[in-house]
């Protein structure tokens, strides 16, 4: 069912955990399945001075795709420029990782939901607005349901 990248991605995750004080916050979550996700991010300058990611950090309650895509994604987007990071998409995070099952594409949204709150988060500090990470985990795109409709994530 899941590419041997997957299970490697899965078993030997990257960047799990938090940042203190982060510059950026994404929370997201799928009431429906119960999956959680968390995004840290530091905002660094490269060269160009031109903002990057320069840390970043992720916490997943979820499903053997969640944690997958979640862990690639960190790793994708570390280094990144915010607008490049930006245009990681759930395309780009499952070919990665050879391919995510059909079923399972939803879930990888989660984590590219996740990196997009954490950089508006920072965005709108930067300029004073409110901030997202203050108000409650949003819901994700991720619409998965079991045959059941109990919301049982498997
Ligand atoms: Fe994997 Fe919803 S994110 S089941």
């Amino acid at each position: 069912m899941y590419s041997e990248k997957v299970l490697k991605e899965f078993r030997h995750p990257k960047n799990l955990g938090k940042i203190h004080n982060p510059d950026g916050l994404g929370k997201v979550g799928n009431p429906v399945c119960g999956d959680l996700l968390w995004i840290y991010i530091k905002v660094g300058k490269n060269k160009k001075g031109q903002e990057i990611i320069k840390d970043i950090k992720v916490k997943t309650f979820g499903c053997v795709a969640a944690l997958a895509t979640s862990s690639k994604l960190t790793t994708m987007a570390k280094g990144m420029t915010l607008d490049e990071a930006l245009k990681i998409n759930k395309e780009k995070i499952a070919k990665e990782l050879d391919g995510l099952p059909p079923q399972k594409m939803h879930c990888s949204v989660l984590s590219m939901d996740g990196l997009r709150r954490a950089i508006e988060d920072y965005r709108n500090k930067k300029a004073g607005r409110i901030e997202p990470s203050k108000k409650q985990p949003s819901r994700s795109s991720c619409r998965h349901r079991n045959k059941k409709g109990n919301g049982k994530s498997n």
